[in-house]
């Protein structure tokens, strides 16, 4: 069995990134595990926190969470044509202290998608990314790209992906990650 820890950028009910999330955790293949790692509860990064109090135990259960797995999946959402601050402050917080970089992340297989309810589907925030995972030292899979735009529209009020053509392409995108973090193991 491979793990992946799969982080929705967007603490909101209703969130296109949750339900996006939601649908690659139903599709995932036989083997595989896409686990739903939450940042709801991370705090504000503040440095004088950090250094009076240490990692808060809602960052450290994420890393544990995520150390503990295979691969990352990263489904963000895009603002202002970047990466939404909710989650870069979630990695942040998780990039601390720096010795534990390695082992949270360190050579591991990232996967990015998003969803938005706009026409061009996170494509400016998938790339922003890319400088952050090179941070991290992460294994980035390119051999697929998901964009997922007009979300309003895919996804049903309840927040399952509807419509049949996405979660087509949604299924083989989340099987070619898995056939590259399977390979990535061995
Ligand atoms: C947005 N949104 C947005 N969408 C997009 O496609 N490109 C963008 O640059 C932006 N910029 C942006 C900035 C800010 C501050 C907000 C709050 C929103 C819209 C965004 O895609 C939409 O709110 C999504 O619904 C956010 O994802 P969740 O919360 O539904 O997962």
């Amino acid at each position: 069995m491979c793990k992946i820890a799969g982080i929705a950028g967007s603490i909101r009910r209703g969130s296109v990134n949750a339900a996006l999330l939601q649908a690659a955790i139903e599709v995932a293949p036989d083997g595989i595990e896409i686990l739903n790692a939450g940042i709801a509860d991370i705090p504000l990064y503040n440095g004088d926190l950090e250094a009076d109090h240490g990692v808060p135990s809602e960052v450290d259960q994420l890393k544990k969470i995520v150390g503990a797995c295979d691969a990352l999946l990263l489904v963000s959402p895009e603002y202002n044509n970047s990466i939404p601050g909710v989650m870069k402050n979630a990695i942040d917080w998780m990039t601390r202290p720096p010795k534990d970089i390695p082992g949270v992340f360190g050579n591991k297989p990232v996967a990015l998608t998003g969803a938005t309810p706009g026409m061009v589907g996170t494509r400016f925030a998938q790339t922003a990314w890319l400088p952050v995972l090179r941070a991290l030292g992460m294994r980035p899979w390119f051999g697929q790209q998901l964009y997922v735009g007009s979300a309003k529209k895919i996804f049903d009020e309840s927040g399952h992906l509807a419509d049949e053509d996405m979660r087509e392409r949604l299924t083989r995108f989340v099987q070619g990650f898995a056939d590259y973090v399977r390979e990535h193991k061995k």
